[in-house]
């Protein structure tokens, strides 16, 4: 089967990039938000993003604008996915809202189409569940920023068919992104990982093992990650870290998955990191100013 045509719901930070990459390797692109401000936000991180690459030389305008005009911002659901071969969804994860758009989705993509989701943490199986095909349901798990991080972490739910992961493996190499296949668990393999290891970093802070810098500056140069965890945990959002944190504690039963009280404190207070302008670090001036706590 042949992709040509992608629809991508959410035209948020993720669903931007993926509609950039998408469009960029020449699929047909719709890219769907609920308003048009988001859809307008979205592109023009679009542009923003492309525009890196001619101030060095990399790609042409000419080039960017086949890439923006291989994008055509959406505002209805049905619209969006009606002639899609491939339906991306990165819309908020929240499993009401994922379940009710994907029974809308199945109603209105075509037959053929496969459908794909980019949640961080959430059931393949469970959405899965809402449509009328299964097996041609997969998970489609991108990182931020989408346009550089090399990974396509893909998921197989329970009833998802070998061929619909050879498909997501095909249109993964052509976007130029490497691929892993894991088998359905909370947090799948990356963030099982990444959201206790970001949540320990919070948890040196409660306990004033260390500062805000100190800890990214021993993890950045001790480990030689490219951010630091607090740097990082920002990045991703302190209201996603948590939100996995929880449903961790609520699928594995396992107290070890918890949240500490600080991350949660932040939460409520609407530091939710880079995207509210404060988290760990400040972002309201030129440069980013760690926290006291
Ligand atoms: N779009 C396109 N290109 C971008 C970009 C974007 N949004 N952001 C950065 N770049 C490009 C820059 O133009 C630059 O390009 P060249 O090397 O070609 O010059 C390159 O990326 C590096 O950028 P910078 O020099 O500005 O900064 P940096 O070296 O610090 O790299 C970074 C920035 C790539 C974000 C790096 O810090 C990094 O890899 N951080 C870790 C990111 C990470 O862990 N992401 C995963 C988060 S978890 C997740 O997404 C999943 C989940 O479910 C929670």
């Amino acid at each position: 089967m042949e992709i040509k045509k992608i629809a991508v719901l959410g035209a948020g930070q993720m669903g931007n990039g993926i509609a950039h990459v998408c469009a960029q390797a020449g699929y047909e692109v719709k890219m769907r938000d609920i308003e048009q401000k988001f859809l307008d936000k979205g592109l023009a991180a679009i542009t923003k993003n492309l525009e890196r690459g001619l101030k060095k030389g990399r790609i042409t305008q000419e080039e960017i604008d086949a890439i923006l005009g291989r994008i055509e911002p959406v505002l209805d659901l049905g619209d969006s996915v009606k002639d899609a071969d491939l339906v991306i969804e990165a819309i908020p994860e929240i499993v009401k809202l994922k379940l009710e758009t994907w029974g809308e989705v199945d109603k209105t993509a075509p037959e053929h189409a496969i459908l794909a989701s980019n949640t961080s943490s959430i059931s393949i199986t469970q959405m899965a569940a809402v449509t009328n095909r299964p097996e041609k349901f997969i998970g489609m798990h991108f990182f931020n920023p989408v346009p550089v991080m090399g990974l396509v972490e893909i998921i197989k739910g329970q009833a998802t068919s070998d061929e619909t992961v050879k498909v997501i493996e095909d249109v993964s190499a052509k976007i130029g992104k490497e691929t892993v296949l894991v088998n359905e668990a909370p947090g799948f393999a990356v963030n099982r990982l990444l959201v206790p290891a970001l949540n320990e970093a919070v948890f040196v802070i409660q306990e004033g093992i260390a500062t805000v810098e100190d800890m990214d500056k021993a993890i950045k140069l001790g480990l030689n990650w490219p951010m630091g965890p607090l740097t990082l945990m920002d990045f991703v959002g302190l209201d996603t870290a948590l939100y996995i944190s929880d449903y961790f504690v609520d699928e594995f039963k396992d107290s070890k998955y918890r949240a500490p009280a600080l991350l949660r404190k932040m939460v409520r207070a609407g530091w939710l990191g880079r995207k509210s302008g404060r988290g760990f670090y400040d972002y309201s001036g030129d440069e980013p100013k760690p926290i006291r706590f």
